[in-house]
């Protein structure tokens, strides 16, 4: 290469590299957290404003006519939830705060109806403009799921839209996604989805649970040595994320789902505690996040300091076990590969679902010890 075309190429190097720069932390904050009894209370204060680059506010309901809802009034309003979490940007005036709207408990079938009718996404637009406006957002964030079938192309036209109105304002819009475009119903146009979002929030977690009676983790990184073909394309994050970009995703805009909680399990026999071993059943809820065969990584760490832990090489997460409790989940070291992989792929970033199930009191070590795991790895 003669000098001026090195200089051209390095030149090229370092403009594609600050364009495509994986900077993103996506804190997803459940706002419900700050109901939470004992040391599951999670404040919108506890956030760190300064390691998440956008809290999106977890959730806004959506209405048959497209009015966006407020949930909770006492708690995102009287207790000042909304303001709080907006007020965290005096700390830092790059955060971005954005509501998100739907998540996993709300009815998909709104979302059909009102991506269906023009002016029902007029006035879903218009809602969220009002409420950006109201408590100081910067965006919304679409959490539909999930679009089937033939409501592919009404996702994108309703994101479309909402891009039309926010983007003059200076206003984001993203989605969070299913991690595999193609199931539950493959109602993704990758491309036109891209072309409209700003962010593509790709849930790469929830691979297995306790319907499949053998022991699993919740988000490997990659495929095992020991799995299928069809598990390694589509049981991973690698997996997923390689579906959505060669679907036609552009990387920069596409962020690597991290579970702050993982999924546990009872054990058939507890001297058979490897990958793959027999259950009788899914785990207890936890005392805080109170959801079946599920704990938050702040539960980890409080009630089972005394776990036996087990990092797998292959899929670079760790499960844990005693007696017959069983979990895979994430640790500080699994979530810096997430972290890792995001940069290595040009990709916008991580997100982080959901950052008040953090171990807020350093039972693991180091207070919030997943969040400046991801922090220490975006610097690295
Ligand atoms: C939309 O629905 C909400 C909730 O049902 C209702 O309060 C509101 O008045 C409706 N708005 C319009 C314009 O119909
Ligand atoms: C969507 O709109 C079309 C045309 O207005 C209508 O025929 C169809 O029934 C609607 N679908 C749903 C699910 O509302
Ligand atoms: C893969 O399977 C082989 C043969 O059963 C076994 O010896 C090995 O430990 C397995 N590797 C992993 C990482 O599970
Ligand atoms: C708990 O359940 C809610 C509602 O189903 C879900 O959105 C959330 O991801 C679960 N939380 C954890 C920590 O698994």
């Amino acid at each position: 290469m003669s000098p001026k075309v090195t200089i051209l190429f390095v030149l090229f190097i370092f403009v594609n590299q600050v364009w495509s720069a994986s900077d993103k932390v996506i804190c997803y904050y459940a706002s419900w957290g700050a109901e939470r009894p004992g040391n599951g209370k999670f404040l919108p204060e506890d956030i760190d404003p300064n390691i998440c680059t956008h809290i999106n506010y977890a959730f806004l309901g959506l209405s048959d006519n497209g009015t966006l809802e407020i949930l909770d009034e006492d708690l995102d309003v009287t207790q000042g939830g909304f303001s709080r979490i907006s007020a965290l940007k005096e700390q830092n005036p790059n955060l971005k705060v954005l509501f998100s709207v739907g998540g996993a408990a709300a009815i998909p079938w709104t979302f059909v109806l009102v991506s269906n009718d023009s002016d029902n996404v007029a006035r879903m637009v218009q809602s969220a403009l009002d409420l950006c406006e109201k408590y100081n957002f910067d965006g919304l964030d679409v959490d539909w799921e999930y679009p089937y079938g033939e409501s592919a192309q009404q996702f994108v036209n309703l994101i479309a839209s909402l891009k039309a109105a926010f983007e003059p304002r200076g206003y984001l819009v993203t989605a969070a996604v299913n991690s595999i475009p193609t199931e539950v119903g493959g109602g993704y146009d990758i491309p036109g989805l891209s072309a409209v979002l700003d962010i593509i929030n790709v849930m790469t977690y929830d691979f297995h649970n306790y319907i499949g009676g053998v022991t699993a983790e919740n988000s490997p990184l990659y495929g095992g040595v020991n799995e299928s073909q069809w598990e390694k394309d589509n049981r991973n994050v690698d997996g997923a994320i390689r579906q959505w970009i060669d679907g036609g995703a552009d990387p920069a805009k596409v962020a690597v789902g991290i579970a702050f909680y993982g999924h546990h399990f009872i054990l058939a026999n507890p001297s058979n505690h490897g990958l793959d071993a027999v259950i009788s059943g899914p785990g207890e809820p936890g005392p805080y996040t109170d959801n079946l065969s599920s704990l938050g990584y702040n539960e980890i760490c409080e009630f089972h300091p005394n776990g036996n832990t087990v990092f797998l090489d292959d899929m670079k997460v760790p499960y844990m076990y005693e007696d017959t409790f069983w979990i895979g989940y994430d640790n500080e070291e699994s979530v810096a590969a997430k972290v890792q992989y995001a940069k290595d792929n040009n990709l916008a970033g991580v997100f982080i679902w959901s950052v008040e199930t953090d171990d807020l009191y350093g039972f693991c070590g180091q207070r919030n010890g997943l969040l400046n795991s991801i922090k220490r790895a975006m610097e690295s």
